[in-house]
C-alpha cells in the first residue's frame, strides 16, 4: 500500500507528485484544501518517501495501479486526480487503465508525449548512476536549474534549498526505477482526448521541461474531445509550479474544483 499523507474531508483529491521528490510537493495544496470542504490525499509515488519500491518491471503503469489500490483501500470509488511532471505521466496511465475511477484530472507542468530515443538513453544513464552512487543527492545540482524556474532561483534560495533536500532524500532504487519506467511510458494524447471530463491543464510560464507548446497541446486534446478545459499560467514559475508558487497553485485549484 502507498504512504500517503491526507487532509480534510469532502470530495476526494489525489494529487501525485514529480520526480524524484515524494508528497511533500503537495503539502501546500493539500492543507489548504483539506480545510476548505476536500479530502486531499497525498501518496508517495512507489520507491519515493515513504512507499516500498515496486518489485515488478519499471512503468508509470504500475504506479497508476498502486494509486488504485490505494482509492480501493480507502474506499473511494472515483477521485478527482492530479499530477506533476511524473505525477502527470501516472495520470495519463490512469486514463488509460481505470479512466472510471477519475471524476476530473489535472494535469501540471506535464506532456503527453512519449520520450525520444535520446530523453530514454539520458534516463537510463541517470539511473544507472544513482544506483551506483546508492544515492539520488548527486543528481540534485544538475537537476534544479531546470526544474526551477529563473525567478526562483535568483529570488528564493529557501525553495531551492529544499528542492534540493528532497531529491537527496529519494532512496535511489525508486530513483532509478522511475526513471526507467517514465522513458517506457507511451504517447498518451489519444488518451486524453477520450476522456470527456474535466481536465485542468497548469504550466509555470519559465517551465523549460514541460513548456506552454506542451500544455497547450494537451488543452487542445482533451477540449477535442469534449472535455471541459481550463488552461492556467502560473507566471514567474518554472517545472514545480506547486513549490515555486503554491498560493497561486491552491488558487487555480481551488477556482477550477469549485465550478466541478
Ligand atoms: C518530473 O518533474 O517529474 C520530471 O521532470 C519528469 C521527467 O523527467 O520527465
Amino acid at each position: 500500500m502507498l504512504h500517503h499523507v491526507e487532509s480534510g474531508t469532502g470530495r476526494p483529491v489525489v494529487l501525485l507528485h514529480a520526480f524524484p521528490m515524494d508528497s511533500a510537493l503537495w503539502a501546500a495544496q493539500r492543507r489548504a484544501l483539506g480545510a476548505e470542504g476536500y479530502r486531499v490525499i497525498t501518496p508517495d509515488l512507489p520507491g519515493f518517501g515513504g512507499s516500498a519500491p515496486s518489485p515488478t518491471s519499471p512503468s508509470v503503469d504500475v504506479m497508476a495501479d498502486a494509486v488504485v489500490e490505494l482509492l480501493d483501500h480507502l474506499g473511494i470509488e472515483q477521485a478527482v486526480v492530479g499530477g506533476l511532471s511524473m505525477g502527470g505521466y501516472v495520470t495519463m496511465a490512469l486514463l488509460r487503465r481505470h479512466p472510471d475511477r477519475l471524476s476530473a484530472i489535472v494535469l501540471a507542468d506535464t506532456k503527453a508525449s512519449a520520450d525520444t530515443p535520446e530523453a530514454a538513453a539520458t534516463r537510463e544513464a541517470v539511473a544507472a548512476a544513482v544506483e551506483a552512487a546508492g544515492t539520488a543527492a548527486g543528481i540534485a545540482d544538475g537537476m534544479l536549474p531546470n526544474l526551477l524556474g529563473a525567478t526562483t532561483r535568483e529570488s528564493r534560495p529557501e525553495v531551492v534549498a529544499t528542492v534540493r533536500r528532497w531529491i537527496g532524500a529519494q532512496p535511489a532504487a525508486g530513483v532509478a526505477w522511475a526513471q526507467r519506467g517514465m522513458a517506457a511510458r507511451p504517447d498518451s494524447l489519444a488518451d486524453i482526448a477520450a476522456f470527456g471530463r474535466p481536465v485542468l491543464v497548469v504550466f509555470g510560464a519559465e517551465d523549460t521541461i514541460s513548456p506552454a507548446a506542451d500544455a497547450l497541446v494537451m488543452a487542445d486534446a482533451a477540449r477535442s474531445g469534449g472535455s471541459s478545459t481550463t488552461v492556467v499560467e502560473i507566471p514567474a514559475a518554472g517545472h514545480l509550479t506547486a513549490v515555486e508558487d503554491p498560493q497561486a497553485v491552491t488558487d487555480a485549484l481551488r477556482t477550477w474544483l469549485a465550478g466541478l
